[in-house]
């Protein structure tokens, strides 16, 4: 392999897309049981829960169903369980696994193993022997799934664990316990500890596949593969494996310094891509701004070969300052009179993500038509409906109206099942109702805040949202009817979506596959995409294609009209990792975007959004590549 690895200490795979991520892994294991069984033998499966390998099992099944992969030889050994916990919690992996893998497949239930958290702690002493001892008489574990925390554990081996240690009880990690705290509704109903097996316990399995996607793994991912082994990071112990891959898109590659800067590691292939991003990275290295830096600056940084490209660093420095200073787009040069689609897939992300940019496009005369995607009514608390409800009493007489019998069973019955629901407890149809319309009055409102109404909402409430949980079903046929339906009534020249792969639930992820597919399908002619980021990251500045400016004042109604979504106020919950609400979120990561052109000098604006644009028929998946990734090692 060239150069370009020379940092990374395991081997690599970057796939285009958690989809073939999921295919190839699942592709590894349906051979591993079809040769197993060929042989008389049994394949013993070490297997993760979490957001990862949900589409490994989803392909597995499929295997089952379609290609009678037969998993009558299987054997698993899941990875952990919180604890405690009860095997029928909505939370218990054990339940997790059943719905997600074992009831679709025909492996027999007494060759499952999921390690127990119902079991008081002298029991679970014994229980974490038996489960070594377990993997030891099914002859060891001949494929290990792993997924990384943003703590770098596998498994439940948060920092501190050790290269010995084997199946037992630990204490979560902080940063463990606020990744898992939007699926338990509050950090404080996360449980604090939970059964895992050990760093040596994992190591032991003949063949390992580490996946990793979105871009809130990227750091992590970076530690563990280019870093040091440490027991502080538990996933770098896989270096030390003969038979580990690391299996990453694009997002969770992007820290690699072969995917972030591969000039360091040898000579690339410069693009028109790759060169502003340099060039912005010089800039940022030196301090220095890009029309100042030197040809010694790029000769002394690993970039000779690109100022040669150009002769020397003013024709370079040049170029890229003004292909930036061209992607700076106010009112007068945004779109004006065109009929615009705006997918949002939460209630609030139009005006999260593209609040300023929104408002100017109204000013221009365009006619604006944003589709709600999903109703987000999970993140709504009970105390919320129950202000609403106390709202219908108190207006019922001023309104005149009359007193009415079912209204009030219904309201009784409402308030009777927020009044015994756990944290995480799926709503009541009503309650759920409730919660959606809740978000719908806010969204309106929102739009009303920004210049348009609520005839220009529209609620597509995507079925494949509806579960009632945090974790949703795939998007089938009729999520993307909804939005071909939608696009058909509206038939728009712009098309504005969430690109966004770092949601830790998927949501925004699933949604822009939803709107892509919707668009394979749409007969009209193609409309241009402009995709913006949701509430998690921005895009890079040499990868967006528009950058919208904001004056103190846009930003200060931007943000007013976030404000306007008062059920995901204060405290969300949905925080995910970072426990700032989403205005505060906002309001750093457009002055931040300016801050950055600013410091690269170009001019000093307020705050600024950022898009990306694809023109008719650009396909998304190759657009959305990180260039310097498409390097060797894929
Ligand atoms: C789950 C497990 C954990 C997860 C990790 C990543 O059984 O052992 O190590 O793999 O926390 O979780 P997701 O995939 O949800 O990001």
């Amino acid at each position: 392999m060239s150069g370009f690895t020379r940092l990374e200490r395991i081997p690599v795979r970057i796939l285009p897309d958690h989809e073939a991520i999921s295919h190839e892994v699942a592709e590894r294991i349906a051979t591993l049981i079809r040769t197993r069984a060929a042989e008389g033998r049994q394949a013993v499966l070490g297997l993760a829960t979490g957001s990862t390998p949900v589409g490994i099992y989803r392909e597995l099944i499929r295997r089952h169903r379609d290609e009678d992969l037969d998993f009558s030889n299987v054997v698993t050994f899941n990875l952990d369980e919180y604890f405690p916990m009860g095997p029928e919690s909505i939370h218990s992996y054990h339940r997790f696994m059943r719905e997600n893998l074992f009831d679709h497949v025909n492996v027999p239930p007494d060759q499952v193993h999921v390690p127990r958290g119902d079991l008081d702690r002298e029991a679970t002493e014994a229980h974490c022997e038996s489960y070594e001892a377990a993997i030891r008489e099914a002859g060891g574990i001949d494929f290990q799934i792993l997924g990384i925390g943003r703590s770098g554990h596998v498994g439940f081996n948060e920092p501190g664990s050790g290269r010995e240690s084997r199946t037992r009880l630990v204490y979560l990690d902080t940063v463990t316990r606020a990744d898992a705290a939007s699926d338990f509704f509050g950090e404080e109903n996360v449980p604090p500890e939970a059964v895992t097996m050990g760093v040596a316990t994992i190591l032991e399995a003949r063949e390992i596949a580490l996946i990793a996607t979105g871009e809130h793994k990227s750091a992590v991912v970076k530690r563990a593969v280019e870093g040091e082994v440490h027991a502080d990071v538990a996933a770098t112990y896989l270096q030390e494996h003969p038979s580990a891959t690391v299996y990453l898109d694009p997002a969770a590659a992007a820290e690699l310094t072969r995917v972030r800067t591969p000039w360091i590691l040898g000579e690339v292939s410069w693009t028109p891509e790759r060169e502003p991003e340099a060039v912005l990275w010089l800039s940022q290295r030196t301090g220095k701004p890009i029309l100042q830096l030197s040809t010694k600056d790029y000769r002394d940084n690993h970039l000779s070969s690109l100022v040669a490209r150009h002769g020397s660093a003013g024709p370079l420095n040049g170029e890229v300052f003004n292909r930036l200073i061209s992607k700076i787009r106010g009112k007068s040069k945004l779109p004006s009179r065109e009929r615009i689609v705006v997918f949002s897939p939460h209630p609030d992300d139009d005006v999260i993500s593209m609040g300023g940019a929104l408002r100017k496009l109204v000013e221009n005369g365009n006619h604006i038509t944003v589709g709600y995607q999903t109703s987000g009514n999970i993140a709504v608390f009970g105390h919320e409906v129950r202000r609403y409800l106390d709202f219908v009493e108190r207006a019922r007489p001023l309104m005149e109206l009359a007193e009415h019998a079912a209204l009030s069973r219904r309201v009784e019955a409402v308030e009777a099942h927020l009044a015994g629901a756990h944290p995480g407890d799926v709503d009541a149809d009503d309650v759920l109702d409730l919660k959606r319309i809740i978000r719908e009055t806010e969204a309106v409102s929102a739009l009303e805040s920004v210049g348009l109404g609520s005839e220009n909402a529209r609620f597509l409430d995507l079925p494949f949202y509806q579960t009632g949980k945090v974790r949703k079903d795939p998007i089938t046929e009729r999520d993307v009817a909804r939005c071909l339906d939608f696009l058909d009534e509206t038939k728009p020249t712009i098309v504005f979506a969430a690109g966004d792969f770092s949601d830790p639930h998927g949501t925004h992820r699933m949604c822009l596959e939803a709107v892509t597919r919707a668009l394979d399908a749409y007969r009209g002619p193609a409309p241009q995409l402009w995709l913006y980021r949701g509430a998690w990251q921005e895009w890079p500045l040499a990868e967006a294609d528009v950058l919208v400016p904001m004056s103190a004042e846009e930003l200060r109604k931007k943000i007013l009209a976030i404000f306007k979504h008062q059920s995901q106020k204060d405290v969300a919950p949905f925080p995910g990792p970072d426990p700032r609400e989403f205005w505060q979120r906002v309001e750093e990561r457009n002055r931040g975007t300016a801050e950055l052109l600013r410091s690269v000098g170009l001019p000093a604006y307020y705050a600024m959004e950022a898009f990306v644009v694809l023109e008719d028929g650009e396909r998304l998946a190759t657009a959305l590549v990180p260039t310097a990734s498409l390097g060797e090692g894929f």
